[in-house]
């Protein structure tokens, strides 16, 4: 297998062009504007898993975005591999944070990616990283180099909460059948130093409202007497951490899995720079819960965080107001053992409790994920540490990702099957934030060692 490094420099102008055609697609998933171009992705993906050799492509309606689906079946004997992956991005805005705009990939060098790397809304986050797939498997097929089968499902609502990919793996549970799941969709800790995500945190997401008067008042007549709900909400959202930055709600911690010193330990073996970190934020100190390193604080812990706060004037110049409303959205991550429904209710449960008289709250539940550890004593996980230690030449460290993929846990309840997450970009790489980007090592460094992943799968 080793021509599989030539026929990545045969073909990576090619590599490059087919996925800048997919990154110029705006395929939002949030905003009903791009449903058409979401659903032009998905004809996008689907055209490129004919062309690799897939069988039965299909673009499957949901009652939101479509599902990709392809598959090979060389022998029904031999194992099946799922690869999971998300069309759809986060969308750009604010988009005059850009320096070129997200939707015309635009090649630059930085100092993390000295060989240049894509600059594009969704190059990392997953369109870059699902599409290598789609590349090894053009190889593997052109080379009589897939070792077992594979089926391929790359869904349009990721970064929505997933809200039909549940229904669709229940219905199609025969079709879905499969050994496990390979999703490259997380990250690696640097290009020399290859990780594999041992770990998602689950997600619960609300939308709070706090409605004071019944009308936008005057802020001198009536400042002073009347609850304002911009006020209220703040100190309420500020009383959920305490001076250790501990959350405050009743029972949050109740079911969280402690680890042992030996796990912690383990964790925090693998290497973190601090003052790195530091400056590439720009902070001049980190924060969190008292106690806890970086490392898990993003691993292994829970947090809580307002991910938008709105309500009254925010136009141009001053309105002395008192506004009726406000609102946030508040995002609470989980781990292990933790609910997401029975965190949403003790979140509600909470908020209602807290809020002074004079004002009335209401508590919207949005979408919810449940946390996941992966085994990393698997034939899977060892092949695809095997697969990494072959191209990058080093053994990958096993750490837990702070972001979420709802999807892997529902694998596991629905399809009863355990994920791979070897993703192949940086946390640096500004997923969800203005210049995203992905390196285009990561990228052809990603197409070279699935197709290892699968010869020392099938091998195993
Ligand atoms: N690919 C990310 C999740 C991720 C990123 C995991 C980096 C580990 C490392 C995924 O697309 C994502 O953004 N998920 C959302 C959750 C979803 C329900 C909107 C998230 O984590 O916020
Ligand atoms: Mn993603
Ligand atoms: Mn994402």
């Amino acid at each position: 297998m080793s021509d599989i490094k030539n026929y990545i420099e045969e073909n990576k102008q090619r590599f490059l062009d087919e996925l800048f055609e997919l990154l110029r697609i705006p395929s939002i998933s949030a905003d009903s504007a791009y449903a058409g171009d979401v659903a032009k992705a998905a004809e996008f993906v689907a055209e490129s898993m004919r062309k690799a050799g897939a069988d039965n492509v299909e673009v499957c309606p949901t009652p939101g975005h479509p599902i990709v689906y392809g598959e090979k079946i060389i022998d029904a004997s031999l194992p099946t591999v799922l690869v999971y992956g998300h069309y759809d991005v986060q969308p750009a805005v604010p988009l005059e944070l850009w320096d070129t705009p997200p939707f015309e990939p635009t090649i630059k060098k930085t100092a993390i990616h000295p060989d240049g790397a894509i600059f594009a809304r969704g190059s990392a986050d997953d369109k870059g990283q699902f599409y290598m797939h789609i590349k090894a498997f053009e190889y593997m097929m052109k080379n009589g180099a897939l070792p077992c089968n594979i089926k391929m499902m790359i869904e349009g609502e990721e970064e929505v909460g997933s809200n039909n990919l549940a229904n669709f793996c229940i219905a199609n549970k025969d079709r879905l059948k499969a050994d496990v799941v390979l999703i490259s969709d997380t990250s690696i800790i640097a290009n020399d130093c290859p990780s594999i995500d041992t770990g998602l945190r689950g997600l619960s997401y609300v939308e709070v409202e706090v409605t004071g008067p019944n009308r936008d008042l005057h802020s001198g007549v009536y400042g002073g007497a009347v609850a304002n709900p911009i006020n209220i909400l703040s100190k309420m959202i500020a009383s959920m951490h305490d001076e250790n930055n501990h959350i405050t709600i009743p029972g949050f911690y109740d079911k969280v899995a402690e680890l042992s010193a030996a796990e912690r330990e383990d964790l925090n073996k693998a290497p973190f720079d601090l003052e790195a970190y530091k400056k590439d934020l720009n902070i001049s100190d980190v924060w969190g819960e008292k106690g806890y390193t970086v490392l898990e604080r993003t691993g292994i812990r829970p947090t809580l965080d307002v991910n938008g706060i709105w309500g009254g004037y925010i136009g141009e110049g001053a309105k002395t107001v008192l506004p009726s409303k406000a609102y946030a959205k508040i995002s609470m991550r989980l781990v292990p053992n933790q609910v997401s429904d029975e965190i949403t209710e003790l979140f509600k449960k909470h908020f209602e409790s807290i809020a002074p008289a004079g004002v009335q709250v209401q508590v919207k539940p949005h979408h919810g994920g449940e946390p996941v550890v992966t085994p990393t004593n698997s034939k899977a996980y060892l092949a695809a540490a095997k697969a990494m230690e072959t191209t990058f030449g080093k053994t990958p460290v096993p750490t837990r990702g702070g972001g979420s993929i709802p999807i892997v846990a529902m694998f596991e309840k629905e399809l009863g099957l355990k994920s791979v997450l070897m993703g192949f970009g940086l946390d640096s790489d500004a997923l969800h934030s203005p210049n995203e980007h992905y390196g285009i090592t990561n990228y052809l460094k990603g197409i070279e060692t699935i197709p290892y992943f699968f010869k020392y799968y099938a091998e195993a």
